[in-house]
Protein backbone atom coordinates (compact mmCIF):
# COMPACT_ATOMS: atom_id res chain seq x y z
CA UNK A 1 0.00 0.00 0.00
CA UNK A 2 1.21 3.03 -0.85
CA UNK A 3 1.64 5.84 2.16
CA UNK A 4 0.00 9.13 1.43
CA UNK A 5 2.28 12.09 1.71
CA UNK A 6 0.51 14.81 0.23
CA UNK A 7 -3.15 15.52 1.19
CA UNK A 8 -5.20 18.13 -1.41
CA UNK A 9 -8.41 19.20 -0.34
CA UNK A 10 -11.00 20.63 -2.34
CA UNK A 11 -13.35 23.37 -0.55
CA UNK A 12 -12.05 25.25 2.86
CA UNK A 13 -15.34 25.58 4.63
CA UNK A 14 -16.99 24.18 7.79
CA UNK A 15 -16.13 20.95 6.72
CA UNK A 16 -12.66 20.98 4.96
CA UNK A 17 -11.43 23.45 7.40
CA UNK A 18 -11.77 21.96 10.45
CA UNK A 19 -11.09 18.62 9.33
CA UNK A 20 -8.11 19.24 7.26
CA UNK A 21 -6.70 21.23 10.58
CA UNK A 22 -7.22 17.99 12.52
CA UNK A 23 -6.02 15.75 10.43
CA UNK A 24 -2.71 17.67 9.66
CA UNK A 25 -2.41 18.12 14.03
CA UNK A 26 -2.95 14.34 14.11
CA UNK A 27 -0.17 13.78 11.04
CA UNK A 28 2.36 16.48 11.12
CA UNK A 29 4.43 14.49 8.63
CA UNK A 30 1.22 14.88 6.05
CA UNK A 31 1.40 17.96 3.86
CA UNK A 32 -1.94 19.09 3.49
CA UNK A 33 -3.10 22.03 1.70
CA UNK A 34 -6.78 23.02 1.29
CA UNK A 35 -7.62 24.50 -1.64
CA UNK A 36 -10.54 27.19 -2.30
CA UNK A 37 -11.31 29.41 -5.31
CA UNK A 38 -12.80 31.76 -2.82
CA UNK A 39 -9.79 34.24 -2.35
CA UNK A 40 -11.23 35.87 0.75
CA UNK A 41 -11.78 33.01 2.44
CA UNK A 42 -8.54 31.58 1.83
CA UNK A 43 -6.70 34.72 2.98
CA UNK A 44 -9.03 34.55 5.97
CA UNK A 45 -7.66 31.13 6.86
CA UNK A 46 -4.08 32.38 6.22
CA UNK A 47 -4.76 35.74 8.78
CA UNK A 48 -2.37 36.12 11.85
CA UNK A 49 -5.25 37.35 13.62
CA UNK A 50 -6.83 33.81 14.68
CA UNK A 51 -9.84 35.92 15.23
CA UNK A 52 -10.44 36.49 11.45
CA UNK A 53 -10.80 32.47 10.75
CA UNK A 54 -13.69 32.58 8.42
CA UNK A 55 -15.25 29.57 10.69
CA UNK A 56 -16.09 29.90 14.72
CA UNK A 57 -15.23 26.84 16.25
CA UNK A 58 -14.33 26.36 19.86
CA UNK A 59 -10.81 25.18 20.07
CA UNK A 60 -10.23 25.41 16.36
CA UNK A 61 -8.16 28.43 16.29
CA UNK A 62 -5.43 26.53 18.32
CA UNK A 63 -5.17 23.76 16.65
CA UNK A 64 -5.06 25.84 13.25
CA UNK A 65 -1.99 27.84 15.07
CA UNK A 66 -0.21 24.70 15.78
CA UNK A 67 -0.70 22.97 12.21
CA UNK A 68 -0.14 25.96 10.02
CA UNK A 69 2.27 26.69 8.11
CA UNK A 70 4.10 23.49 9.67
CA UNK A 71 1.69 21.19 7.46
CA UNK A 72 -1.00 22.93 6.87
CA UNK A 73 -1.17 25.39 3.60
CA UNK A 74 -4.35 27.43 2.69
CA UNK A 75 -4.06 28.28 -1.05
CA UNK A 76 -6.07 29.34 -4.37
CA UNK A 77 -4.15 27.92 -6.41
CA UNK A 78 -5.89 24.30 -6.80
CA UNK A 79 -4.18 22.69 -10.20
CA UNK A 80 -1.05 22.70 -8.16
CA UNK A 81 -2.50 21.27 -4.76
CA UNK A 82 -4.28 18.79 -7.14
CA UNK A 83 -1.15 18.05 -8.90
CA UNK A 84 1.55 17.18 -5.99
CA UNK A 85 -1.32 15.09 -3.85
CA UNK A 86 -1.55 11.48 -3.99
CA UNK A 87 -5.06 11.93 -1.88
CA UNK A 88 -7.54 14.77 -2.93
CA UNK A 89 -10.71 15.08 -0.42
CA UNK A 90 -13.54 16.74 -2.07
CA UNK A 91 -15.33 19.07 0.68
CA UNK A 92 -17.19 21.73 -1.58
CA UNK A 93 -20.72 22.42 -1.11
CA UNK A 94 -23.45 21.14 -2.19
CA UNK A 95 -26.68 22.94 -1.82
CA UNK A 96 -30.23 22.39 -3.00
CA UNK A 97 -30.74 23.33 -6.48
CA UNK A 98 -32.10 26.76 -7.07
CA UNK A 99 -32.98 25.88 -11.25
CA UNK A 100 -33.90 23.37 -13.68
CA UNK A 101 -34.84 18.94 -13.21
CA UNK A 102 -35.15 19.05 -9.33
CA UNK A 103 -35.62 22.47 -7.95
CA UNK A 104 -35.88 22.93 -4.13
CA UNK A 105 -35.26 19.15 -4.15
CA UNK A 106 -32.32 17.40 -5.72
CA UNK A 107 -28.77 18.53 -4.66
CA UNK A 108 -26.58 20.74 -6.67
CA UNK A 109 -24.38 18.66 -7.84
CA UNK A 110 -22.19 21.48 -10.30
CA UNK A 111 -19.44 21.91 -7.63
CA UNK A 112 -18.83 18.38 -7.45
CA UNK A 113 -18.62 18.03 -11.20
CA UNK A 114 -16.26 20.84 -11.88
CA UNK A 115 -14.23 19.61 -9.10
CA UNK A 116 -13.94 16.02 -10.89
CA UNK A 117 -13.18 17.70 -14.15
CA UNK A 118 -10.80 19.80 -12.87
CA UNK A 119 -8.90 16.36 -11.11
CA UNK A 120 -9.33 14.71 -14.48
CA UNK A 121 -7.44 17.79 -16.45
CA UNK A 122 -4.65 18.23 -14.26
CA UNK A 123 -3.74 14.70 -12.57
CA UNK A 124 -0.56 13.37 -14.22
CA UNK A 125 -0.56 10.10 -11.19
CA UNK A 126 -2.01 7.66 -9.87
CA UNK A 127 -4.73 9.53 -6.70
CA UNK A 128 -7.44 8.38 -4.27
CA UNK A 129 -10.04 10.47 -4.50
CA UNK A 130 -12.53 10.79 -1.07
CA UNK A 131 -16.03 12.26 -1.41
CA UNK A 132 -15.78 13.77 1.76
CA UNK A 133 -18.87 16.52 0.57
CA UNK A 134 -22.62 14.48 1.46
CA UNK A 135 -23.58 13.45 -2.19
CA UNK A 136 -26.55 11.34 -3.29
CA UNK A 137 -26.34 7.49 -3.53
CA UNK A 138 -24.15 6.72 -6.18
CA UNK A 139 -22.62 9.96 -7.29
CA UNK A 140 -19.00 8.17 -6.85
CA UNK A 141 -20.03 6.66 -10.25
CA UNK A 142 -20.57 9.43 -11.98
CA UNK A 143 -17.17 10.99 -10.71
CA UNK A 144 -15.58 7.94 -11.51
CA UNK A 145 -16.97 8.19 -15.58
CA UNK A 146 -15.07 11.89 -15.36
CA UNK A 147 -12.25 10.57 -14.09
CA UNK A 148 -11.56 7.99 -16.30
CA UNK A 149 -12.05 10.31 -19.50
CA UNK A 150 -8.44 11.85 -19.17
CA UNK A 151 -7.09 9.33 -21.40
CA UNK A 152 -3.55 9.74 -19.88
CA UNK A 153 -3.43 6.45 -18.41
CA UNK A 154 -4.31 7.74 -14.76
CA UNK A 155 -5.34 5.70 -12.20
CA UNK A 156 -8.22 6.90 -9.73
CA UNK A 157 -9.88 5.25 -7.12
CA UNK A 158 -13.28 6.81 -5.54
CA UNK A 159 -13.72 6.34 -2.13
CA UNK A 160 -16.27 7.85 -0.14
CA UNK A 161 -15.80 9.36 3.49
CA UNK A 162 -18.80 11.82 5.19
CA UNK A 163 -18.00 13.79 7.52
CA UNK A 164 -21.04 13.30 10.55
CA UNK A 165 -19.52 16.84 13.06
CA UNK A 166 -22.13 18.96 13.85
CA UNK A 167 -20.79 22.95 13.93
CA UNK A 168 -19.63 24.21 17.79
CA UNK A 169 -18.50 20.93 18.18
CA UNK A 170 -17.05 20.37 15.29
CA UNK A 171 -13.22 20.11 17.12
CA UNK A 172 -14.67 17.81 19.61
CA UNK A 173 -16.32 15.73 17.25
CA UNK A 174 -13.62 15.53 15.22
CA UNK A 175 -11.08 14.35 17.44
CA UNK A 176 -13.40 11.77 19.32
CA UNK A 177 -15.95 10.53 16.51
CA UNK A 178 -18.41 7.87 17.17
CA UNK A 179 -17.23 6.04 13.65
CA UNK A 180 -15.30 7.02 10.86
CA UNK A 181 -17.00 5.95 8.09
CA UNK A 182 -15.38 4.77 4.60
CA UNK A 183 -16.47 2.78 1.80
CA UNK A 184 -14.81 2.03 -1.41
CA UNK A 185 -14.82 -0.65 -4.57
CA UNK A 186 -14.73 -3.64 -3.82
CA UNK A 187 -11.41 -4.91 -5.71
CA UNK A 188 -8.29 -5.58 -4.39
CA UNK A 189 -7.00 -1.50 -5.43
CA UNK A 190 -10.59 -0.51 -3.48
CA UNK A 191 -9.83 -2.08 -0.46
CA UNK A 192 -6.30 -0.71 -0.70
CA UNK A 193 -7.39 2.66 -1.09
CA UNK A 194 -9.62 2.44 1.94
CA UNK A 195 -6.76 1.33 3.82
CA UNK A 196 -4.50 3.83 3.10
CA UNK A 197 -7.39 6.51 4.26
CA UNK A 198 -7.84 4.60 7.21
CA UNK A 199 -3.98 4.60 8.24
CA UNK A 200 -4.29 8.48 8.52
CA UNK A 201 -7.52 8.36 11.03
CA UNK A 202 -5.53 5.67 12.77
CA UNK A 203 -3.43 8.08 14.24
CA UNK A 204 -6.02 9.50 16.44
CA UNK A 205 -9.05 7.00 15.67
CA UNK A 206 -9.45 3.55 17.46
CA UNK A 207 -9.77 0.95 14.44
CA UNK A 208 -13.19 -0.66 15.47
CA UNK A 209 -14.45 3.15 14.98
CA UNK A 210 -13.17 3.34 11.41
CA UNK A 211 -16.18 1.33 9.67
CA UNK A 212 -15.68 0.14 5.95
CA UNK A 213 -18.53 -0.59 3.75
CA UNK A 214 -18.59 -0.12 -0.11
CA UNK A 215 -19.48 2.89 -1.59
CA UNK A 216 -22.97 3.04 -2.13
CA UNK A 217 -23.60 2.19 1.93
CA UNK A 218 -21.48 4.48 2.96
CA UNK A 219 -22.76 7.31 0.35
CA UNK A 220 -26.32 6.37 1.99
CA UNK A 221 -25.72 5.91 5.21
CA UNK A 222 -24.60 9.68 5.69
CA UNK A 223 -28.18 11.37 4.06
CA UNK A 224 -29.43 8.86 6.54
CA UNK A 225 -28.18 9.43 9.61
CA UNK A 226 -29.09 12.77 8.85
CA UNK A 227 -32.78 12.17 8.31
CA UNK A 228 -32.79 10.14 11.32
CA UNK A 229 -31.37 13.05 13.55
CA UNK A 230 -34.00 15.79 12.39
CA UNK A 231 -36.67 13.29 12.67
CA UNK A 232 -36.06 13.38 15.87
CA UNK A 233 -36.36 16.93 16.08
CA UNK A 234 -39.54 17.28 14.16
CA UNK A 235 -40.97 14.39 16.40
CA UNK A 236 -40.22 15.94 19.63
CA UNK A 237 -41.68 19.59 18.46
CA UNK A 238 -44.69 17.43 17.32
CA UNK A 239 -45.39 16.63 20.88
CA UNK A 240 -44.50 20.46 21.88
CA UNK A 241 -47.35 21.74 20.08
CA UNK A 242 -49.62 18.80 21.87
CA UNK A 243 -47.71 19.20 25.45
CA UNK A 244 -48.71 23.30 24.65
CA UNK A 245 -52.75 22.64 24.47
CA UNK A 246 -52.90 19.53 26.66
CA UNK A 247 -50.41 20.80 29.96
CA UNK A 248 -47.92 18.46 29.77
CA UNK A 249 -44.22 20.21 29.70
CA UNK A 250 -42.18 18.44 26.91
CA UNK A 251 -38.85 18.98 28.86
CA UNK A 252 -40.44 16.01 30.97
CA UNK A 253 -41.85 14.08 28.02
CA UNK A 254 -38.04 14.47 26.47
CA UNK A 255 -36.68 13.40 29.64
CA UNK A 256 -39.53 9.95 30.58
CA UNK A 257 -38.59 8.95 27.08
CA UNK A 258 -35.08 9.79 27.00
CA UNK A 259 -34.18 7.61 29.60
CA UNK A 260 -35.53 4.37 27.43
CA UNK A 261 -32.25 2.92 26.37
CA UNK A 262 -33.84 2.33 23.38
CA UNK A 263 -35.18 5.79 22.35
CA UNK A 264 -31.45 7.41 24.21
CA UNK A 265 -31.36 10.98 25.45
CA UNK A 266 -29.95 13.18 22.45
CA UNK A 267 -31.74 15.03 20.25
CA UNK A 268 -35.09 15.44 21.91
CA UNK A 269 -34.81 18.88 22.70
CA UNK A 270 -37.92 20.87 21.47
CA UNK A 271 -37.09 24.42 19.44
CA UNK A 272 -38.37 26.79 17.14
CA UNK A 273 -37.27 24.44 14.48
CA UNK A 274 -34.01 22.99 13.29
CA UNK A 275 -31.69 24.92 10.88
CA UNK A 276 -28.47 24.44 9.34
CA UNK A 277 -27.12 24.09 5.98
CA UNK A 278 -27.58 20.00 6.06
CA UNK A 279 -30.57 18.63 7.83
CA UNK A 280 -33.14 20.31 5.34
CA UNK A 281 -30.83 19.98 1.93
CA UNK A 282 -30.19 16.30 2.96
CA UNK A 283 -33.94 14.95 3.72
CA UNK A 284 -35.07 16.79 0.64
CA UNK A 285 -31.89 15.10 -1.28
CA UNK A 286 -33.39 11.95 -0.09
CA UNK A 287 -37.06 12.44 -1.08
CA UNK A 288 -35.57 13.42 -4.46
CA UNK A 289 -33.54 10.17 -4.50
CA UNK A 290 -37.16 8.14 -3.62
CA UNK A 291 -39.20 9.50 -5.82
CA UNK A 292 -36.41 9.20 -8.65
CA UNK A 293 -36.65 5.56 -7.73
CA UNK A 294 -40.80 5.50 -7.88
CA UNK A 295 -40.99 5.21 -4.00
CA UNK A 296 -43.38 7.79 -3.22
CA UNK A 297 -44.40 6.26 -0.04
CA UNK A 298 -40.97 6.51 1.28
CA UNK A 299 -40.10 9.91 -0.16
CA UNK A 300 -43.77 11.17 1.95
CA UNK A 301 -42.95 9.79 4.80
CA UNK A 302 -39.29 11.96 5.35
CA UNK A 303 -40.85 15.22 3.77
CA UNK A 304 -43.55 15.00 6.55
CA UNK A 305 -40.27 15.53 8.58
CA UNK A 306 -39.46 19.23 6.40
CA UNK A 307 -43.11 19.67 6.79
CA UNK A 308 -43.16 19.83 10.29
CA UNK A 309 -40.45 21.99 10.89
CA UNK A 310 -42.01 24.16 8.20
CA UNK A 311 -44.89 24.19 10.76
CA UNK A 312 -42.88 24.74 14.23
CA UNK A 313 -41.26 27.71 12.59
CA UNK A 314 -44.12 29.23 11.66
CA UNK A 315 -46.08 28.70 14.71
CA UNK A 316 -43.43 30.14 16.74
CA UNK A 317 -43.76 33.62 14.89
CA UNK A 318 -47.77 33.39 14.76
CA UNK A 319 -47.68 32.91 18.41
CA UNK A 320 -45.89 36.02 18.56
CA UNK A 321 -48.31 37.97 16.64
CA UNK A 322 -51.54 36.74 18.44
CA UNK A 323 -49.46 37.74 21.62
CA UNK A 324 -49.06 40.99 20.85
CA UNK A 325 -52.65 41.63 20.36
CA UNK A 326 -52.46 40.38 16.77
CA UNK A 327 -50.42 43.46 15.70
CA UNK A 328 -46.34 43.81 15.51
CA UNK A 329 -46.49 46.63 13.55
CA UNK A 330 -43.86 49.26 13.98
CA UNK A 331 -43.32 47.30 16.76
CA UNK A 332 -39.96 46.60 18.35
CA UNK A 333 -39.58 42.98 18.62
CA UNK A 334 -35.85 41.77 19.92
CA UNK A 335 -33.83 39.10 18.83
CA UNK A 336 -31.44 37.35 20.85
CA UNK A 337 -29.37 34.99 18.39
CA UNK A 338 -29.46 34.51 14.97
CA UNK A 339 -27.02 31.91 14.64
CA UNK A 340 -28.89 28.42 14.03
CA UNK A 341 -27.37 27.13 17.01
CA UNK A 342 -25.27 28.53 19.35
CA UNK A 343 -20.77 28.48 19.04
CA UNK A 344 -21.16 28.56 15.68
CA UNK A 345 -20.88 32.01 12.94
CA UNK A 346 -22.92 29.41 10.36
CA UNK A 347 -26.78 30.83 9.75
CA UNK A 348 -27.81 28.84 6.87
CA UNK A 349 -31.54 27.78 7.36
CA UNK A 350 -31.59 29.10 10.65
CA UNK A 351 -35.10 29.05 12.05
CA UNK A 352 -34.48 33.06 13.07
CA UNK A 353 -34.34 33.97 9.21
CA UNK A 354 -38.13 32.90 8.30
CA UNK A 355 -39.51 34.16 11.98
CA UNK A 356 -37.76 37.34 11.00
CA UNK A 357 -39.10 37.06 7.41
CA UNK A 358 -42.83 36.28 8.70
CA UNK A 359 -42.91 39.37 12.02
CA UNK A 360 -41.56 41.44 8.75
CA UNK A 361 -44.29 40.82 6.81
CA UNK A 362 -46.43 42.17 9.61
CA UNK A 363 -44.72 45.24 9.33
CA UNK A 364 -42.45 44.52 13.01
CA UNK A 365 -39.07 46.42 13.29
CA UNK A 366 -36.82 43.37 14.26
CA UNK A 367 -33.80 44.42 16.38
CA UNK A 368 -31.06 42.07 16.51
CA UNK A 369 -28.06 40.99 18.85
CA UNK A 370 -25.94 37.67 18.31
CA UNK A 371 -22.64 37.66 19.67
CA UNK A 372 -21.21 35.80 16.26
CA UNK A 373 -23.62 37.19 13.48
CA UNK A 374 -22.66 40.19 11.47
CA UNK A 375 -25.58 42.65 10.03
CA UNK A 376 -24.36 42.26 6.31
CA UNK A 377 -24.83 38.47 7.21
CA UNK A 378 -28.72 39.05 8.37
CA UNK A 379 -29.47 40.99 5.35
CA UNK A 380 -27.73 38.47 3.07
CA UNK A 381 -30.06 35.64 4.85
CA UNK A 382 -32.84 37.80 4.33
CA UNK A 383 -32.57 38.82 0.57
CA UNK A 384 -31.75 35.21 -0.24
CA UNK A 385 -35.46 34.48 0.75
CA UNK A 386 -36.55 36.21 -2.04
CA UNK A 387 -39.56 36.83 -0.81
CA UNK A 388 -39.59 40.63 0.28
CA UNK A 389 -36.87 43.45 -1.41
CA UNK A 390 -33.28 44.43 0.19
CA UNK A 391 -34.70 48.02 0.88
CA UNK A 392 -37.84 46.42 2.33
CA UNK A 393 -35.72 44.26 5.00
CA UNK A 394 -33.33 46.82 5.47
CA UNK A 395 -36.02 49.38 6.63
CA UNK A 396 -37.25 46.08 9.33
CA UNK A 397 -33.94 45.11 10.57
CA UNK A 398 -31.39 46.41 13.09
CA UNK A 399 -28.64 44.98 14.25
CA UNK A 400 -26.93 45.39 18.04
CA UNK A 401 -23.63 44.87 18.91
CA UNK A 402 -24.64 45.46 22.82
CA UNK A 403 -27.47 43.09 24.26
CA UNK A 404 -28.99 45.88 26.29
CA UNK A 405 -29.82 47.88 23.32
CA UNK A 406 -31.32 45.55 21.16
CA UNK A 407 -33.61 44.90 24.47
CA UNK A 408 -34.51 48.46 25.48
CA UNK A 409 -37.92 49.61 24.45
CA UNK A 410 -38.86 46.13 22.74
CA UNK A 411 -42.50 44.95 23.06
CA UNK A 412 -40.82 41.16 23.26
CA UNK A 413 -37.91 39.56 22.98
CA UNK A 414 -37.72 36.35 21.40
CA UNK A 415 -34.94 33.89 21.99
CA UNK A 416 -33.71 32.37 18.17
CA UNK A 417 -30.54 30.74 19.51
CA UNK A 418 -29.30 28.82 22.77
CA UNK A 419 -25.98 31.09 23.25
CA UNK A 420 -25.43 30.65 26.98
CA UNK A 421 -24.36 34.25 27.86
CA UNK A 422 -28.27 34.82 27.83
CA UNK A 423 -28.69 33.53 30.63
CA UNK A 424 -26.24 35.73 32.37
CA UNK A 425 -28.15 38.71 31.33
CA UNK A 426 -29.96 40.98 34.06
CA UNK A 427 -33.29 40.68 33.46
CA UNK A 428 -34.31 42.81 36.14
CA UNK A 429 -32.77 45.61 34.15
CA UNK A 430 -34.02 44.75 30.95
CA UNK A 431 -37.39 44.39 32.19
CA UNK A 432 -37.53 47.74 33.60
CA UNK A 433 -36.71 49.22 30.45
CA UNK A 434 -39.08 47.28 28.16
CA UNK A 435 -42.59 47.94 27.07
CA UNK A 436 -45.46 46.52 29.69
CA UNK A 437 -46.28 43.66 29.65
CA UNK A 438 -43.22 42.67 28.42
CA UNK A 439 -43.37 39.34 26.29
CA UNK A 440 -40.58 36.69 25.95
CA UNK A 441 -40.83 33.51 24.04
CA UNK A 442 -38.22 31.40 24.31
CA UNK A 443 -37.91 29.60 21.34
CA UNK A 444 -35.01 27.12 23.12
CA UNK A 445 -36.50 26.85 26.36
CA UNK A 446 -33.04 28.50 28.41
CA UNK A 447 -33.56 30.63 30.42
CA UNK A 448 -35.39 30.41 34.13
CA UNK A 449 -39.30 31.06 33.45
CA UNK A 450 -39.78 31.27 37.06
CA UNK A 451 -37.18 33.84 37.61
CA UNK A 452 -38.80 35.48 34.78
CA UNK A 453 -42.21 35.62 35.69
CA UNK A 454 -41.03 36.70 39.51
CA UNK A 455 -39.63 39.47 37.33
CA UNK A 456 -43.24 40.69 36.08
CA UNK A 457 -42.46 38.93 32.02
CA UNK A 458 -45.22 36.85 30.47
CA UNK A 459 -43.42 33.92 29.23
CA UNK A 460 -44.07 31.53 26.18
CA UNK A 461 -41.83 28.12 26.13
CA UNK A 462 -41.67 25.95 23.22
CA UNK A 463 -43.68 23.03 24.74
CA UNK A 464 -44.95 24.33 27.66
CA UNK A 465 -48.75 25.06 27.96
CA UNK A 466 -49.63 28.71 29.75
P1 LIG B 1 -19.10 25.56 2.61
O1 LIG B 1 -19.99 26.27 1.69
O2 LIG B 1 -18.79 26.14 3.95
O3 LIG B 1 -17.68 25.30 1.89
C1 LIG B 1 -17.55 24.83 0.60
C2 LIG B 1 -16.38 25.57 -0.05
O4 LIG B 1 -16.11 24.95 -1.32
C3 LIG B 1 -16.65 27.04 -0.35
O5 LIG B 1 -15.69 27.85 0.32
C4 LIG B 1 -16.53 27.15 -1.88
O6 LIG B 1 -15.93 28.36 -2.32
C5 LIG B 1 -15.64 25.97 -2.19
N1 LIG B 1 -15.71 25.51 -3.59
C6 LIG B 1 -16.82 25.23 -4.32
N2 LIG B 1 -16.48 24.79 -5.54
C7 LIG B 1 -15.13 24.78 -5.59
C8 LIG B 1 -14.18 24.42 -6.59
N3 LIG B 1 -14.58 23.95 -7.77
N4 LIG B 1 -12.88 24.55 -6.31
C9 LIG B 1 -12.46 25.02 -5.10
N5 LIG B 1 -13.31 25.37 -4.11
C10 LIG B 1 -14.63 25.25 -4.36
O7 LIG B 1 -19.72 24.09 2.79
P2 LIG B 1 -19.55 23.11 4.03
O8 LIG B 1 -20.50 23.47 5.12
O9 LIG B 1 -18.11 22.98 4.36
O10 LIG B 1 -20.09 21.76 3.41
C11 LIG B 1 -19.35 21.06 2.42
C12 LIG B 1 -19.95 19.68 2.24
O11 LIG B 1 -19.87 18.96 3.49
C13 LIG B 1 -21.44 19.68 1.88
O12 LIG B 1 -21.68 18.62 1.00
C14 LIG B 1 -22.13 19.43 3.20
O13 LIG B 1 -23.37 18.79 3.02
C15 LIG B 1 -21.17 18.50 3.90
N6 LIG B 1 -21.21 18.54 5.37
C16 LIG B 1 -21.30 19.73 6.02
C17 LIG B 1 -21.28 19.74 7.41
C18 LIG B 1 -21.38 21.04 8.18
O14 LIG B 1 -21.49 20.97 9.39
N7 LIG B 1 -21.33 22.19 7.55
C19 LIG B 1 -21.14 18.56 8.13
C20 LIG B 1 -21.03 17.36 7.42
C21 LIG B 1 -21.06 17.37 6.03
C1 LIG C 1 -25.86 17.98 11.79
C2 LIG C 1 -25.53 16.58 12.34
O1 LIG C 1 -25.72 16.59 13.75
C3 LIG C 1 -24.09 16.21 12.01
O2 LIG C 1 -23.82 14.89 12.44
C4 LIG C 1 -23.88 16.31 10.49
O3 LIG C 1 -22.54 16.02 10.16
C5 LIG C 1 -24.23 17.71 10.03
O4 LIG C 1 -25.61 18.01 10.39
C6 LIG C 1 -24.14 17.89 8.55
O5 LIG C 1 -24.21 16.94 7.81
O6 LIG C 1 -24.04 19.07 8.20
P1 LIG C 1 -25.38 20.48 12.53
O7 LIG C 1 -26.46 20.80 11.56
O8 LIG C 1 -24.10 21.20 12.43
O9 LIG C 1 -25.03 18.92 12.46
O10 LIG C 1 -25.92 20.70 14.03
P2 LIG C 1 -26.92 19.88 14.95
O11 LIG C 1 -26.38 19.85 16.32
O12 LIG C 1 -27.29 18.59 14.37
O13 LIG C 1 -28.22 20.81 14.97
C7 LIG C 1 -29.02 20.97 13.81
C8 LIG C 1 -30.25 21.78 14.18
O14 LIG C 1 -31.15 20.98 14.98
C9 LIG C 1 -29.96 23.03 14.99
O15 LIG C 1 -30.75 24.09 14.56
C10 LIG C 1 -30.31 22.62 16.40
O16 LIG C 1 -30.66 23.70 17.20
C11 LIG C 1 -31.48 21.70 16.14
N1 LIG C 1 -31.73 20.74 17.23
C12 LIG C 1 -30.80 19.78 17.50
C13 LIG C 1 -32.90 20.80 17.96
O17 LIG C 1 -33.75 21.67 17.71
N2 LIG C 1 -33.11 19.90 18.95
C14 LIG C 1 -32.21 18.93 19.26
O18 LIG C 1 -32.47 18.13 20.18
C15 LIG C 1 -31.02 18.87 18.51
Amino acid sequence: MKSIKKICCVGAGYVGGPTMAVIAQKNPHIQITVVDINQERINAWNDTDLRKLPVYEPGLDLIVAEARGRNLFFDTNVDKAIDEADLIFISVNTPTKTYGKGKGMAADLKYIELCARQIARVAKTNKIVVEKSTLPVRTAQAIKRILDQTGNGVEFQILSNPEFLAEGTAIADLMNPDRVLIGGAETVEGQEAIEALASIYAAWVPQERILRTNVWSSELSKLTANAFLAQRVSSINAISELCEVSGADVSEVSRAIGTDSRIGSKFLKASVGFGGSCFQKDILNLVYIAKSYGLDAVADYWEQVIIMNDHQKHRFAEKIVTTLFNTVNDKKIAFLGWAFKKDTNDTRESAAIYVANELMEEEAQIHVYDPKVTHLQMLSDLDYLATRTPEKNKKHLTTHTDPYTALEAAHGIAILTEWDEFKEYDWQRIYDNMQKPAFIFDGRDILDHQALENIGFEVYTIGKGN
